[in-house]
């Protein structure tokens, strides 16, 4: 039988209930990882943890330091932390309240910052005594972080600041076997991206500018985005580190 590519490693997702982490967290599972997924939504974990024996749900809010020191404290040490959580706060500077730009930076930014400092200790004393290396991957995203877009002026602040703390990650910790990378995807068919176009104004309209943003002339799907997580996850990718790795379909070209 063929050996999985993140056999023996495990794996922990936050946000892992719908999208990409959902997506990522039966990809890993295929690959033999164990997979601890993650997020606030039980039913969609429930249905999650019936798709795979090799996935251990926990509801766990981002934004709640306590759960997250305590989840750490009961699991094992990870090979794999994917930082997936994060929300659109739609506007201009101008439109941009206190509340969204607080929360934005609470869930989106600051969830990663308290998830390293739970785990990282963990993973840095595994990666030392098997001889290995350990994987923190950040969801970051092409929007606003890498490209401009209009009505994105907090969530690609928050995303320019993941890829800031990823390479501060990555140089604090590469000569002790720990690899840390952000991903930047263009425009997803996900849960969210549906809602976000079902509530605009002018739906069929909001699709097409949706699709338009991309010159390969369509959405991503999960698919396209499961094997660079894959990758980074995989000791395939020891020699990568402190990137911030584009999957847009051409937006950035
Ligand atoms: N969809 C896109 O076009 C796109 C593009 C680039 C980057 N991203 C980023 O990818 C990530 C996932 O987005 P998606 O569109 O795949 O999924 P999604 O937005 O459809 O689902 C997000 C999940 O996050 C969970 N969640 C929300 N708040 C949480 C919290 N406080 N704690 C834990 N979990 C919480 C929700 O319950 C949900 O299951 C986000 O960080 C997003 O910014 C999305």
């Amino acid at each position: 039988m063929r050996q999985g590519r993140l056999q023996g490693k495990t794996v922990l997702i936050t946000a892992a209930a719908q999208g990409m982490g959902r997506a990522c967290a039966l990809a890993c599972a295929a690959e033999g990882a164990k997979v601890i997924a993650t997020d606030i939504d039980a039913s969609g974990l429930a249905s999650l943890a019936q798709e795979a024996a090799a996935i251990q749900t926990e509801l766990l809010d981002v934004r709640d330091a306590t759960a997250v020191r305590l989840l750490a404290a009961r699991s094992p040490a990870l090979d794999v932390l994917f930082n997936c959580a994060g929300i659109v706060a739609h506007g201009t500077v101008l439109d941009c309240s206190e509340d969204d730009w607080d929360r934005s930076f609470d869930i989106n930014v600051k969830s990663m910052y308290r998830m390293c400092q739970a785990f990282l200790p963990g993973m840095l004393e595994h990666a030392q005594s098997n001889g290995g290396s350990v994987s923190i991957i950040n969801m970051a995203s092409m929007a606003s972080s890498i490209k401009g877009f209009v009505n994105r002026c907090a969530y690609g602040a928050t995303k320019a600041a993941v890829i800031g703390l990823t390479k501060s990650i990555a140089a604090d910790y590469v000569k002790q076997g720990l690899r840390c990378n952000a991903l930047c995807p263009g425009t997803v068919d996900t849960p969210s991206l549906r809602g976000r176009i079902a509530s605009a104004a002018d739906p069929v309209q909001a699709e097409k500018d949706f699709i338009a943003r991309q010159p390969v002339g369509r959405l991503a799907t999960v698919d396209d985005i499961t094997p660079l997580v894959i990758y980074l996850a995989s000791d395939e990718s020891q020699f990568v580190t402190g990137q911030a790795l584009l999957v847009d379909g051409g937006v950035t070209i």
